[in-house]
């Protein structure tokens, strides 16, 4: 193995490289090694002053994560690296850490017990502890105040985000910018204060005193409405509170107590799950590295509709010039100019210049003919959702596209074979599947097709990422995985409306439960007539005497189509904020009485198992039938597509937490009252359950070589 550390000797400075690709992070042997350059620089006399940095891109940026899961499972003790930290910090040669790329959470925790930072213009520092649901555990919450102030450490600490190095140097947190040569000027730098008394972070109390208790209050305050839910911010902001009430070892106390309690939480578990998942699902069997994907170079998209025109948006983001057809003038326009309002908006926000929205829009080819296809290594089409017009449009594509081009669908339901038998080249075809906003939602569901070939599919993973995108892969079949499993949880949603639980209540328990808005609530932002259109053209798919929802079709019938209508499950005012609307409440209960269904108080948990374990049995099926890859793949779409909670981990793991046994049980008593039809338990739930397996267990079971 590499060595992790180097240490080398520049005159009278020393030198040490951290060496540990990709990241630098602190995996075992690094603060070890560290810790032994240092000992050895600070015993050669030659030495007046050391700097430590990192090799490659970045200084360090962060613990190893993986770590973090092996304490929790107990196979390794935690390690705590305070007095590694001291040692640095009571080193009597002055250390200069030497930023460039990233110090986050550990690295930052390092380079605060140095001396002094200096930042490479680009370099970035932060303790974004917080997503992954702890809080930082080497002393970041004590020395971090002492350097940025309290109310900065507070947010930098609560909230996670990064901050430039600009703001850095500002706020204290680092000495100086080095511009050009990084280690040249971090040495000249360290020559400069070589023989000055260093000072220690831990000993610097100027900044911790006065700080008024409605600061604590307004951070406490911010944490909950931000993130709803959530232990780590709030444990976050105690932990920095300490800084200001106790000496420097009993606030790090205080810190490594709260830090256990966030690290062995389901919480900090759930967002380490989901942090390896979205890693995890770019990994594709059968995808070998030697498919090299070709680049997009040009793009083309078929409908400036609600999907087309922020699908077009990606592109543009990305720097692919892109075509925009429309079957109308006006449909073009309209596109075109919601568009154009959108980047204005984030332009009034500062988020995007003016002349990168210029460029942006440049990139932009409006058209109402097929000009210009045949440059397009991709189309996407976004046209309505209806077969025979999808099918239609790919046979034109056919004709127009270059040999080698991808036919990609939006299609959100249909079926990709079908799709593809109207093309001669259904080895070209795949699912592109954006959610909506397209040019917000970080999802992008990638459909295989039965002929679909392996070098599209790589294309596609990549391409998702290069749209900044986390692509799940999913295979074909009504809805692949996301809307597939969605269609239970909507159906239980209204099943409960009917059977006594009020609108409100359905809305309000799913939304505390974790999700980022009430299934009703969704349905009325997407427009109940998409999911009517889809209904009626699936209308022969209905199994009879299987009881489906009754309202939402009389809803349609009297317009309420949601909130484009100012109506739906609830009533929007000009700020489309939703009230409840008694006329929906009527209607509802003289639609399940003429139904002859019992009505009934109705528990919030009812309301969550019903729905959420609607979506569990559903996408065990969904991995029972190859759907999904893995049930991981299954949180990172719940989760980037349809708001469900990070810090649940997704529907599959949220299952494994809860206990597939108590599970299954709920499943069995819902499928006792419900019937079969809709709460049989998928095979695969039984299966584990018998076999005393999670579905972590299945994953690794998948990963397993052979
Ligand atoms: N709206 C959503 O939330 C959502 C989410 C994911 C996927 N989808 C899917 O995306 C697709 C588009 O949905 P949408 O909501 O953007 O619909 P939309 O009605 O807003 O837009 C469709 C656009 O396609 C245009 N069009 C129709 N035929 C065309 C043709 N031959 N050439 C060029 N343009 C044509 C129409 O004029 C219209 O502007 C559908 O397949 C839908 O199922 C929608």
């Amino acid at each position: 193995m590499a060595e992790l550390v180097r240490l080398a000797r520049q005159d009278d400075v020393a030198v040490i490289t951290i060496d540990n690709p990709p990241v630098n992070a602190l995996s075992p042997g690094v603060p070890e090694g560290i810790e032994a350059a240092l000992k050895q620089a600070v015993a050669d006399t030659r030495v007046r002053a050391i700097v430590l940095i990192g090799a490659g891109s970045t200084f360090i940026a962060g613990a190893d994560i993986r770590e973090f899961g092996k304490i929790v499972s107990g196979e390794r003790p935690r390690l705590t690296l305070l007095p590694f930290l001291l040692t640095i910090e009571d080193s009597p040669k002055p250390v200069v850490m030497a930023i460039h790329g990233q110090a986050f959470g550990g690295g930052l925790e390092v380079a605060m017990a140095g001396h002094y930072r200096v930042l490479a213009p680009k370099a970035q520092v932060g303790q974004p502890e917080v997503k992954l649901g702890i809080i930082p555990g080497a002393g970041g919450t004590q020395r971090l105040p002492r350097l940025a102030g309290v109310p900065k450490a507070l947010e930098m600490c609560a909230a996670g985000d990064p901050v430039k190095a600009q703001d850095a140097v500002a706020l204290g947190i680092a000495d100086k910018i080095v511009e050009g040569d990084f280690l040249a000027g971090a040495i000249a730098f360290a020559r400069a204060v070589a023989g000055k008394p260093p000072s220690k972070t831990r000993e610097r109390d100027e900044k911790l005193p006065g700080v008024p208790a409605a600061v604590f209050a307004a951070a406490r305050e911010q944490a909950r409405k931000q993130a709803r839910g959530l232990r780590a911010p709030l444990a976050a902001i105690d932990a920095v509170e300490a800084a200001t009430k106790l000496d420097f070892f009993a606030g790090c106390e205080e810190e490594a107590r709260l830090f256990n309690q966030c690290l062995f939480s389901t919480e900090a578990r759930a967002m380490i799950h989901v942090f390896f998942g979205e890693r995890a699902v770019a990994k594709i069997p059968g995808i070998s590295k030697e498919v090299k994907p070709f680049e997009i170079r040009r793009a083309a998209v078929i409908g400036a509709g609600t999907m087309g025109g922020g699908i077009a948006m990606n592109y543009a983001n990305a720097g692919i010039p892109v075509i925009v057809k429309e079957t109308k003038q006006e449909a073009l326009d309209r596109g075109l100019g919601i568009i154009r309002g959108n980047y204005a908006k984030t332009v009034a926000k500062g988020k995007l210049s003016q002349a990168a929205m210029d460029q942006r829009m440049a990139l932009l080819t409006p058209r109402l003919t097929y000009d210009g296809f045949e440059q397009a290594d991709i189309v996407v089409e976004a046209a309505f959702e209806n077969m025979a017009l999808k099918k239609r449009i790919f046979a034109e594509l056919d004709k127009v596209a270059k040999p080698g081009a991808i036919l990609a669908t939006n299609t959100s339901t249909l079926d990709i074979d079908e799709i593809a038998s109207a093309t001669s080249r259904p080895t070209m075809v795949v699912g592109t599947h954006f959610f909506s906003p397209a040019n917000v939602m970080k999802l992008l569901e990638v459909v295989r097709g039965k002929a679909t070939s392996p070098a599209v599919i790589a294309i596609a993973m990549a391409l998702g990422k290069r749209l900044g995108k986390v692509a799940v892969l999913a295979g074909n079949c009504h809805g692949f995985i996301g809307n597939r499993m969605v269609a239970p949880y909507f159906r239980e949603a209204q099943f409960l409306l009917e059977e006594g639980a009020s609108v409100e209540a359905v809305n309000q328990s799913l939304y505390e439960f974790g999700m980022a808005m009430g299934p009703l609530a969704v349905d009325d932002l997407a427009g109940l007539d998409i999911g009517w259109a889809i209904r009626k053209e699936r209308a022969t798919h209905l199994k009879p005497g299987v009881r489906v929802p009754l309202v939402v079709d009389k809803l349609c019938e009297q317009g309420r189509f949601g909130q484009k209508t100012g109506r739906g499950w609830s009533k929007y005012d000009e700020n489309r904020r939703a009230s409840s609307d008694p006329e929906v409440a009527a209607l509802i209960e003289r639609v399940s009485r003429a139904a002859g269904i019992e009505r009934r108080e109705i528990s919030n948990q009812e309301i969550v198992d019903r729905c959420v374990y609607a979506l569990v049995n559903e996408g065990a099926r969904v991995l029972e039938d190859g759907i999904a890859l893995r049930a991981v793949d299954i949180d990172i779409t719940y989760i980037y597509g349809y708001g469900f909670a990070a810090w649940r981990g997704g529907p599959m793991f949220y299952a494994d937490t809860v206990g597939l046994p108590k599970v299954l049980a709920r499943i069995e008593e819902f499928e006792k009252k419900h019937g079969k039809d809709l709460w049989a338990p998928a095979p695969l739930l039984k299966q584990l359950v018998a076999e005393g397996k999670t579905f972590k267990d299945f994953d690794k079971r998948k990963e397993a070589p052979g």
